[in-house]
């Protein structure tokens, strides 16, 4: 696919990134900020050099992950900060998978942090930040539109496919995959992997001493959040 393409219009600015559409309708860029939110956006901040980072990760993850066949928006590197990608119809599930109870699991039904769990164990959350993103079940999902039950049941074999190849990647990296979210879409008619794979999106500890590499340190207040960021693009890609 060519990927000489002319940038268009702002589409979309999320919390993260911005979209833009091309002069090609099927693919838009995808631009990394270095803005963080944390809390559906209660606490505000920037990780200076995160856009750059995130956008290097999610390449290498992406790119990895194809070659496991798995499909995915992503066309190509454009620059430090922009990724060209296919433009999906974005599916308003956000798709969580959990090896290692944290955040909100703990939180939620007082799992210990740091128990493995004897499974890993897919969650569906609405993608809705005026509702706060809710934890929903199938059942929402297919009376709330969002896909029939044969598409939920598809993000569920992907993300649980997506686990397998990434926990095993990150731990020959030094990293235990704790958890991570995901987001598909569609895109003439096919669903792939969307948006990105980062620390913003994963967590990411440690597989010796349990350090958090991750966006929890700007959540927490943990300090050294660059250098969290730019260690595991180091483990990852040198
Ligand atoms: P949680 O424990 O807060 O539910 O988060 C689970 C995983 O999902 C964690 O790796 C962080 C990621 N995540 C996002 O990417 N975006 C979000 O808005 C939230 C709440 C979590
Ligand atoms: N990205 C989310 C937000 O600001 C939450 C998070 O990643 O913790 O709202």
């Amino acid at each position: 696919m060519t990927t000489t393409v002319i940038k268009g219009d702002l589409l979309y600015e999320g919390k993260a990134k911005k979209v833009y559409a091309t002069d090609n309708p099927d693919l838009i860029i995808q631009e990394f900020k270095d803005d963080a939110t944390a809390f559906n956006a209660q606490k505000k901040g920037q990780i200076v050099g995160k856009g750059i980072i995130n956008n290097d990760l999610s390449s290498h993850l992406f790119t990895y992950l194809e070659s496991f066949g798995i499909a995915t928006h992503f066309v190509s590197k454009l620059s430090e900060r922009e990724m060209l990608c296919k433009r999906l119809d974005i599916l308003k599930i956000e798709v969580v998978t959990r090896n290692i109870a944290a955040g909100s699991l703990v939180k939620r039904y007082g799992f210990t942090e740091g128990e493995a769990l004897r499974y890993p164990i897919i969650e569906l959350y609405l993608k809705n930040d005026a509702l706060g993103d809710p934890l929903i079940n199938d059942d929402h999902a297919v009376l709330l539109g969002l896909g029939t039950p044969d598409d939920i049941a598809r993000l569920k074999q992907l993300a649980s496919k997506i686990n397998g190849v990434m926990q095993d990647y990150f731990l020959q990296k030094g990293l235990k995959l704790v958890d991570f979210k995901l987001e598909f879409g569609r895109h003439h008619g096919a669903i792939l992997l969307g948006d990105e794979i980062s620390p913003d999106t994963c967590r990411l500890w440690d597989k010796d001493t349990d350090t958090k590499l991750d966006k929890d340190r700007f959540r927490f207040d943990l300090g050294n959040v660059e250098d969290a960021y730019r260690e595991v693009r180091k483990r990852l890609i040198g």
